[in-house]
């Protein structure tokens, strides 16, 4: 039997680069697409020079090229795009690369007839949530360009199963945080914010009362999924990827104090905030991929806080 390889887009980002070394462990080839712009190519020529990876440096938002390069791959993991502020500073290229670029990548998968591909897709499809936990099938309303083109893309999915029989996973992933993790990452930049101000002696401000919610998930955690969506039996469905607790913006600050050590109490800010709250229905995750959460918030942002992130 010929060796898998894995055609993966935006695998030199910060969770690619969780994915790439267990993709190698299990014994596939790695050939990453990327366009670089916010790939980290030391990382890559580290993974290049001790196992079987390859990187094009080349942008989704060429189909030709896209085709052309995954010739030859047995399985794909499409995670380029631009992120969620840049979609609202700039739309047109947000449309250009998580639209068009997701479509160029899903007509390949289907044309070469690739046995699985794995979708980056995100909590942010949901838009505010009615209810908490946030299950796969409750009413989508997303917001910004980014998260109407990870709807879309799944969407798109359904399109390319139904018309070339594309087997495919799109995991909608709650908040990311771990080792690698750019400073300026979006819902995630509260806990830079935080244990900045930690760091300089000074204590966290918290605006309102700190209710306000995310579920927060580690990348090796979110990095397991994507191998195991990439194995399982089942297909052809959203599932979400977090931990299904909701850490309210006022844990995460005792938890980080704790962790840096610092003898502070958060100071409250008065002032009337949305109150938005995040925490995903895990069950989907546990039944299709067998997946559960291996590290806590507190022990991931402990170990972020003491390795230096
Ligand atoms: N980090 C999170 O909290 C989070 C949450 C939900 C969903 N996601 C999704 O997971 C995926 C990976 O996220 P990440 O945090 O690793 O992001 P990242 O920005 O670190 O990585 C994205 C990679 O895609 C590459 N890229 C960007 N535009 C490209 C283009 N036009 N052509 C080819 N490559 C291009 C970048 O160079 C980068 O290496 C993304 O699809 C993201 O939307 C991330």
């Amino acid at each position: 039997m010929s060796k898998k390889t894995v055609f993966f887009t935006g695998g030199a980002g910060f969770i690619g680069l969780h994915v790439v070394p267990m993709l190698l462990e299990r014994g596939y080839g790695v050939r990453i697409f990327d366009n670089m712009f916010r790939g980290d190519r030391d990382a890559i020529a580290k993974l290049a020079a001790a196992g079987d990876v390859e990187l094009i440096d080349q942008d989704v938002r060429y189909g030709g090229a896209v085709h052309q390069a995954m010739k030859g791959c047995s399985h794909v993991i499409h995670f380029a795009a631009v992120s969620i502020n840049k979609s609202q500073s700039d739309p047109y290229e947000s449309m250009d690369i998580n639209m068009i670029g997701n479509h160029n990548v899903f007509a390949a998968a289907a044309d070469h007839g690739v046995e699985r591909l794995v979708f980056a897709s995100s909590a942010s499809v949901y838009g505010d949530p009615e209810h908490l936990p946030m299950n796969e099938d409750d009413k989508l309303s997303p917001l910004t360009p980014y998260c109407i083109s990870k709807r879309a893309g799944e969407d798109l999915l359904g399109f390319y199963q139904r018309r070339a029989n594309l087997s495919w996973i799109a995991l909608r992933f709650f908040n990311v945080y771990g080792p690698g993790q750019k400073t300026t990452a979006y819902y995630t930049s509260v806990i830079n914010h935080f244990v900045n101000r930690l760091r300089n002696g000074e204590a966290p401000v918290i605006d309102g009362s700190g209710e306000q919610s995310m579920d927060f998930i580690h990348v090796h955690d979110i990095a397991r999924s994507a191998v195991l969506a990439l194995e399982s039996e089942q297909a052809n469905l959203p599932i979400n990827i977090g931990t299904g607790i909701d850490t309210s913006i006022a844990d995460l600050a005792r938890i980080l104090i704790d962790a840096v050590g610092a003898d502070v109490e958060p100071i409250f800010n008065p002032r009337d905030v949305l109150v938005s709250r995040r925490a995903a229905d895990v069950r989907r995750a546990q039944e299709i991929l067998g997946f559960e959460p291996t590290i806590d918030v507190r022990t991931g942002m402990t170990d972020l806080i003491r390795t230096g992130g």
